[in-house]
């Protein structure tokens, strides 16, 4: 009885354990995610919008970006992409978005966009929360 009532809560500290970490590897895959505020994005967005619609399909300096969350990178048609995006094998998830953002030279060495990057991680998780919110609007 006493060995059984051990096996029993030896299981459940299992559980709460496994939960935790389960919780913590969510949280951490996701930051940008996580915290970012559409509408505080959508005042970054500006920063962007001189060479991106976000709004439109059409292509300006660089291609529309309104269905660019999860798109697979450098892939939207219509737009002759770098070398240095096009060879790239992933998609925009809210991670890779987030490291592209930071530092654009740094993430594809010799892309044409022409931008220093977000130094601010809110910035960086405000705009990606906007890039998503639009495409969930879906049109
Ligand atoms: C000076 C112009 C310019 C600015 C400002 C700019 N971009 Fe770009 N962006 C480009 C160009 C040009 C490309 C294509 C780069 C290439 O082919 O190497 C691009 C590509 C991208 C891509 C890849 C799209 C795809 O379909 O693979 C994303 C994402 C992106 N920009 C996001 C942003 C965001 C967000 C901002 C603002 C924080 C921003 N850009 C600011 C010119 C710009």
């Amino acid at each position: 009885m006493n060995g059984f009532v051990r096996l029993r809560a030896g299981i459940d500290l299992r559980r709460i354990a496994l939960g935790a970490i389960v919780a913590a590897a969510v949280t951490q895959a996701v930051p940008a995610d996580a915290a970012g505020d559409p509408v505080r994005g959508a005042n970054v967005f500006k920063r962007c919008s001189a060479c991106h619609s976000a709004t439109a399909d059409t292509h300006s300096v660089g291609p529309s970006l309104r269905t660019v969350a999860n798109r697979k990178i450098a892939s939207v048609p219509g737009y002759k992409f770098s070398p240095a995006l096009s060879s790239l094998k992933d998609s925009w998830t809210p991670e890779n978005l987030d490291r592209f953002l930071l530092a654009p030279q740094q993430y594809a060495k010799g892309t044409r966009m022409a931008f220093t990057g977000l130094k601010k991680p809110e910035d960086r998780a405000d705009v990606v929360a906007y890039l998503q919110s639009i495409q969930k609007k879906g049109k």
